[in-house]
């Protein structure tokens, strides 16, 4: 469970400082799929990083469960961002001469972990993307989509509870859209709790809660009534 308590981050422009998140508060519980929208500059990515201790925020606690992250030493905090959460950005990211396997299996070498035991991980995390055909291409050669996939792939491939995804769909065609977000609502009623920033009505759409951010805050936050089928 994640519990976001009173979080303001400040940011400073020259002299001026900048509340980009203005007392916060949120509760997530485990398996939920939330989705955080509202206008560009609203905060919805300083409060996701935050959330996935990216970003410190300048008051307030996230208490992840049931630990302060902010209280986190370093190794705390890479065991954190590596285990626990799993991210996916509007730009992929993914390392471009890499194979996809070679991507995907990223995260495990972080972990320490062994060559056999990551093969079968990473073998798994690209079934549930459907790309095991691809293991052995090279990241720069795969379709926006399916790089999306791969970067999915890498998110889940140390079977993290959390998946944090920063307008996953933000560079993709609604086809390849709607691809991802069926990955993300599998993902979901396979357990793992998602939180998706999005602008994009349709998406947000497909989450089971919206958080609504105005200006630094949260407007509103409904649980989602006309939740389509995926
Ligand atoms: N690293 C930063 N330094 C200064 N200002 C920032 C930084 N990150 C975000 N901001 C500002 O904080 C506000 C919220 O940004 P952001 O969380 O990225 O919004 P959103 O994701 O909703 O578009 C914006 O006004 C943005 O310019
Ligand atoms: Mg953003």
């Amino acid at each position: 469970m994640i519990k976001v308590q009173n979080v303001v981050k400040e940011f400073q422009h020259g002299k001026i400082s900048f509340r980009a998140l203005n007392d916060v508060c949120l509760e997530i519980h485990d398996g939920e799929f939330v989705a955080i929208t509202g206008k560009s500059g609203s905060g919805k990515s300083t409060l996701l990083n935050i959330i996935g201790s990216l970003d410190a925020p300048t008051l307030g606690k996230v208490i992840v469960d049931g630990s302060d992250i902010s209280l986190f030493n370093s190794k705390e905090i890479a065991h954190f961002r590596n285990k626990k959460v799993g991210f996916v950005f509007q730009s992929f990211y993914l390392e471009p001469s890499y194979t996809v396997f070679q991507n995907v299996e990223l995260p495990l070498i972080l972990a320490g972990g062994k060559s056999k035991q990551n093969k079968e991980s990473v073998i798994a995390a690209l079934h549930e993307v459907g790309l095991t055909a691809k293991a052995n291409e090279h990241a720069r050669n795969l379709s926006g989509g399916e790089q999306q996939r791969v970067a999915i792939a890498r998110a889940i491939v140390n079977d993290p509870s959390y998946i944090l995804a920063d307008e996953p769909c933000g560079n993709l065609d609604t086809a390849n859209s709607d691809n991802i977000m069926r990955i993300l609502a599998l993902l979901n009623n396979s357990g793992k709790t998602i939180i998706m920033v999005s602008h994009d009505m349709v998406d947000v759409q497909k989450a089971k809660r919206i958080i609504t951010m105005s200006d630094g805050r949260v407007f509103s936050d409904e649980i989602n009534s006309i939740k389509e089928a995926v």
